[in-house]
This record gives C-alpha cells, structure tokens and sequence, in this order.
C-alpha cells in the first residue's frame, strides 16, 4: 500500500505542507508506505499540448512525453494505491506549480471519450485521491469568491481519471508570515491569525490526518 502526497507550495514547512505530511502520517499509522514528493524542487513545465499521450498506437500513448524531472513522479503514480494533492490559494487556483502538474498528471490519463462512458480513463486501477487547500480567506469569504466550484472541477478530474470519488479538504484564514509586524498589510490581525492557528488549524490536521487513515483503510 503506498500513499503518494503532491506539495505544490514552496514553503515546506508551513500550512499546506503540514496538512499534506498528517495526512501522510495517517496513513503510515495503518502501515502503509508514504512519500512527500514537494514540486518546487524540481524542474519542471506544464503540458506542451503535442499529443503524443493520444496519438493512436504511438509509443507514449497514454504516457506524458515530455521529460524532465517529473517524469519519474509520473511514473510513480501509476504504481500508487493513494495519490493526494495539496496547494495554497494562489489568486483563487492552486499555485502555478500545482496547476502545470495536474496537466502533466491528468491529460495522459485522460481519454476524449463520449460523456460517460465507461473507457474514459487510461489509469490502470481505481485509487483513492484527494485535494488539500489551505487559504488566508475566510470560509464565507471562499464561497463569495467561487472556491467551491474550483475544488468541485479538481474533483471532477480527479474522479474521472482515478476512479474514486475523490476528497476535499479545506483550510481557512492560515497563518501567512513568521511575523505580521515586518509585512506591509492592513487586513489581518495577528492575533486573530494566532487565535485560529491555534484553535482551528490543529483540528484540520486531524482530519487530514484521519483522512490519511481512512485511505490506507480502505486497499
Ligand atoms: C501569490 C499569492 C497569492 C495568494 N492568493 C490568495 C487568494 O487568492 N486567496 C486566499 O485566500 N489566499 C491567497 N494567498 C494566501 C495563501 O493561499 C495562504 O497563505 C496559504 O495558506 C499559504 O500556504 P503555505 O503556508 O503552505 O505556503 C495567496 C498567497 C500568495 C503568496
């Protein structure tokens, strides 16, 4: 059983990689093998649209052509049980790296086959996967600004290509910088980032956590 977490901040230490390592945590808690995979350190372009991925009997049918150092990720994940992604809110996407690696990830996978039927994916198996986002707004701030509807499109892809009904796990009002007092801003308050860091952020780290659990539970 190995569960694969996706780091799209560069921040390794901070809100979105921490969520993504309890997650990883609670999977290794039911024995399963895990990896951290952070994108920022590799060097790495999103999809060139050549299509050689659906070129008919061609030799990367199925397979991204492009190489470099995501290519081995890719691979990979073709052998995972458990794949789960996880990326800051980045002007309401997910950041750059994260959005240029689902391309590189989903588009092989992905079969331009009539709607609903049953042979649009070229993923070998079914496995579990999951998004992880974690932003400065609010929850009801998220919603006004449509955030919803950016994690239902992940799922969509996520599910059509990987099978299961894919997880999305949400994280509000982060904690952004080591101190607030140095940063040129006038919206938040330190102490109320503090008071949630404290409060809240714990409580998302045991659901990505049981998250994690509930995956390796379920191979
Ligand atoms: C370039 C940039 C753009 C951002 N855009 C948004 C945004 O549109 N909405 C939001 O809620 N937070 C936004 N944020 C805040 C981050 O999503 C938030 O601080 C996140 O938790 C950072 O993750 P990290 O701590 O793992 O790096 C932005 C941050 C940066 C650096």
């Amino acid at each position: 059983m190995k569960v694969l977490g996706v780091n799209g901040s560069a921040r390794k230490t901070w809100n979105t990689a921490t969520l993504l390592q309890k997650a990883l945590d609670g999977a290794a808690s039911q024995g399963a093998e895990t990896k951290l995979i952070h994108l920022y350190d590799l060097n790495f372009k999103g999809c060139k649209s050549c299509f050689s991925c659906k070129t008919k009997g061609g030799k990367s049918y199925g397979k991204c052509a492009s190489q470099d150092d995501l290519t081995p990720i890719l691979k990979e994940i073709e052998t995972a049980d458990a794949l789960i992604l996880a990326s800051p809110i980045y002007f309401w996407g997910v950041s750059g790296e994260m959005k240029s690696f689902i391309e590189r990830l989903v588009f092989p996978f992905y079969r331009y086959a009539k709607p609903d039927a049953p042979n649009a994916s070229l993923f070998p198996r079914k496995i579990n996967t999951a998004f992880i986002y974690t932003m400065n707004t609010t929850e009801e701030q998220m919603k006004a600004a449509g955030g919803e509807s950016l994690a239902a499109l992940n799922k969509r892809f996520l599910g059509n290509v990987f099978g299961k009904t894919p997880e999305s796990l949400m994280s509000f009002n982060t904690y952004q910088f080591d101190d607030y007092s140095k940063i040129d801003q006038e919206r938040f308050s330190e102490e109320v980032k503090a008071a949630r860091r404290k409060e809240f952020f714990p409580q998302d780290c045991e659901k990505a956590f049981e998250m994690g659990k509930r995956f390796a539970q379920s191979n």
